[in-house]
């Protein structure tokens, strides 16, 4: 969370930064602000609430022009989301400008230092204490690089700081512990960013930076040290795709275009997992099949949507591949001392890559000799770079905080770890896997024909708009879907939205039931697992005879449902297994719409962030 930009190069260097910070609102919008190098000295505006506040202090009060200069969008850990606790934080003699993502565990150490030294400290956040002890540094070194990596050297926590100095024109300075940090590589120009987001309209050659590496940029070198100064090994990556992915394409909302990319993310993660014997193969597998074959639990670790993803993929693992497999919160995880060994198999699942709960659970898991395989949406992120394993989704940039086309690409990617390790394993001959291989390859225009029928699901949303509280209710990998459909609902609707276990309302939950009260229900297939069918069947009878207005998601073709729904939303025929994948897309379209409906901000719902980079 938090979005970092910096620029050096012969642009305007507010007009690279604003329009980088635009890419990474997503990260946070508390507050935003930038700070550019210009006549020999640094010009800085920043403004509480969204970018277009700081746009519009900019329109009243333009800062000169400069071609150095840095910026940040703002998620609030320590201070409130006020104009002071803005970034970038500037030491006393207003010649250095910080922007920072993460926590800086001993600021008020620092802080407490500084004050004694005579500094005088003007806001509430931890991030400001970088300033102060930047400028001393610099006062001794003249050099910025080394007075950040000295700077960082003092730091503990989680951080990226991105700085420039009045007395070092044409630098910017990064260093990057766990958050993330990339650097954009352009012809006589450099940028900085938490994301190539914000630079991919200049440049699609970057520099992935590692852990604990402080980085220059000039306008013809980037050069990459440890903290401790050696020269540092660097990753450079091309990447794959292009400015108008990140943009909203005729859209309303970031969220409706990549709802509407679904059936073409499905299509993309599935492309080229087959080789020419008809076998499945995954990208930078670093795990051998003899030790796959070893595996005897799985481990699931993921935060939100992709948690839900991780429920659903339990269902898949354990039946084609035998092995038991747990999913877990990955904030949770660690912190109750998890049996783990080297024959338990990990899966990390984020769409970020980010995702500091997630980054620890790996963490965590590898140091007790477990393996790590992440899914992963997000080239040159840590969680793939930490794993010893990566499956890439191709979802492509997803912008709106609320996850849909990555939570789709999530789960093809969980069922192709399942058929692979069926594969390796030998739970699942070959012409199983090809089979299952064959439903999924169909599910893209599934999912398509799905979107085509939205409408009345968007309908009936509206007609929802002053409700409350709307259940969710689903049984097998229906379950999951309820859960997700519930999440859509808090994230972007503000209402209480919660998902059960169908089987579970008698023991509960039944008593929210009153008159009138919206509850969508997940039909399992009436074919193959029948017996489900008919007991959720029933469950819908349960809550209808007590007053709720039943929201049915049943599959074309499924009559049985007819007399209990009072509305009835259809989904093709799939196989149980790999219903989410269509069950799901409704609940997001009826979330957004509803969201809409309610007058709120569907892209960037309030208190959230897309990328969490604190625990
Ligand atoms: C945040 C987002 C969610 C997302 C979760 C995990 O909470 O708001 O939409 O599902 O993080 O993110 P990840 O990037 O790890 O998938």
């Amino acid at each position: 969370m938090c979005g970092i930009v910096g620029y050096v190069g012969p642009q305007s260097a507010l007009d690279v930064v604003v329009a980088g910070l635009k890419r990474l609102e997503y990260r946070g919008y508390d507050s935003a602000g930038v700070a550019v190098l210009a006549d020999g000295g640094l010009a800085a505006a920043k403004k509480a609430g969204k970018l277009v506040n700081l746009e519009k202090e900019l329109g009243d009060r333009p800062l000169p022009t400069g071609t150095t200069g840095i910026g940040h969008t703002r998620w609030a850990t320590h201070g409130a989301p006020t104009d002071a606790n803005a970034h970038p934080h500037l030491d006393n003699a207003g010649r250095v400008a910080v922007v920072h993502n993460g926590i800086i565990e001993n600021f008020a150490v620092l802080r407490a230092e500084l004050e004694e030294r005579g500094h005088t400290l003007a806001s509430e956040t931890d991030t400001e204490v970088v300033a102060h002890l930047l400028a001393e540094e610099f006062s001794v070194t003249a050099d910025l690089a080394e007075a950040m990596r000295l700077v960082c050297g003092r730091l503990e926590g989680a951080f990226t700081l991105v700085a420039v100095h009045a007395d070092a024109p044409d630098v910017v300075v990064g260093a990057r512990r766990n958050s993330p940090l990339v650097v954009g590589v352009g012809d006589g120009e450099a940028f900085l960013a938490s994301d190539v987001a914000a630079f991919i309209a200049h440049t699609r050659s970057a520099i992935e930076l590692g852990q604990d590496q402080v980085v220059e940029l000039r306008r013809d070198r980037v050069t990459v040290t440890g903290f401790d100064g050696r020269p540092a090994d660097v990753r450079t990556f091309h990447v794959d795709w292009d400015v108008s992915a990140a943009e909203k394409g005729g859209y309303d909302y970031f969220m409706l275009k990549e709802i509407a990319e679904q059936p073409k993310a499905v299509a993309d993660t599935l492309l080229g997992r087959i080789d020419a014997a008809g076998s499945l193969c995954l990208d930078e597998l670093r795990i051998s099949a003899a030790e796959l074959r070893e595996v005897d639990k799985v481990v699931i670790v993921a935060c939100g949507t992709a948690f839900h993803a991780g429920l659903i993929a339990k269902y898949a693992i354990e039946h084609w591949t035998r092995i038991p497999c747990e999913v877990e919160l990955a904030s949770e995880f660690r912190y109750r001392d998890p049996i783990l060994d080297p024959r338990t198999l990990v899966v990390a699942i984020s769409q970020s890559g980010e995702t500091m709960d997630t980054l620890m659970a790996l963490r965590h898991a590898r140091e007790q000799g477990s393996k790590v395989l992440a899914i992963c949406n997000t080239n040159g992120s840590t969680i793939p770079r930490e794993s010893d394993a990566v499956l890439y989704t191709h979802a492509g940039p997803e912008v709106a905080v609320a996850s849909t086309k990555a939570f789709l690409t999530q789960l093809v990617a969980c069922y192709l770890v399942a058929l692979y390790l069926g594969q390796v394993r030998g739970t699942k001959w070959g012409d199983e896997v090809g089979a299952v291989i064959r439903d999924l390859s169909k599910i893209s225009h599934e999912v398509e024909r799905v979107l085509r029928t939205m409408e009345p699901v968007r309908e009936l949303a509206r007609t929802l708009a002053g409700k409350n509280t709307v259940l969710f209710l689903g049984r097998h990998v229906g379950y999951p879907v309820a859960l997700e459909g519930a999440l859509k609902l808090k994230e972007l609707a503000y209402m209480h939205a919660e998902g059960f276990a169908a089987g579970e309302l008698k023991h509960g939950p039944i008593a929210l039931i009153e008159e009138d009260l919206p509850v969508v229900v997940v039909v399992p297939s009436p074919r193959g697992r029948s017996v489900l069918h008919d007991k959720i069947v029933s469950n819908i009878q349960e809550i209808r005879a007590r007053g709720a207005r039943t929201i049915v998601i049943a599959e074309e073709g499924d009559e049985a449902v007819v007399p209990y729904a009072d509305h009835l939303i259809r989904i093709p025929v799939t196989p149980t297994l790999l219903q989410p994948l269509v069950a799901t897309v409704p609940l997001q379209v009826f979330a957004c719409e509803l969201a809409t409906a309610r007058g709120n901000e569907v892209d960037q719902p309030r208190n959230l962030a897309k990328s969490v980079t604190v625990e």
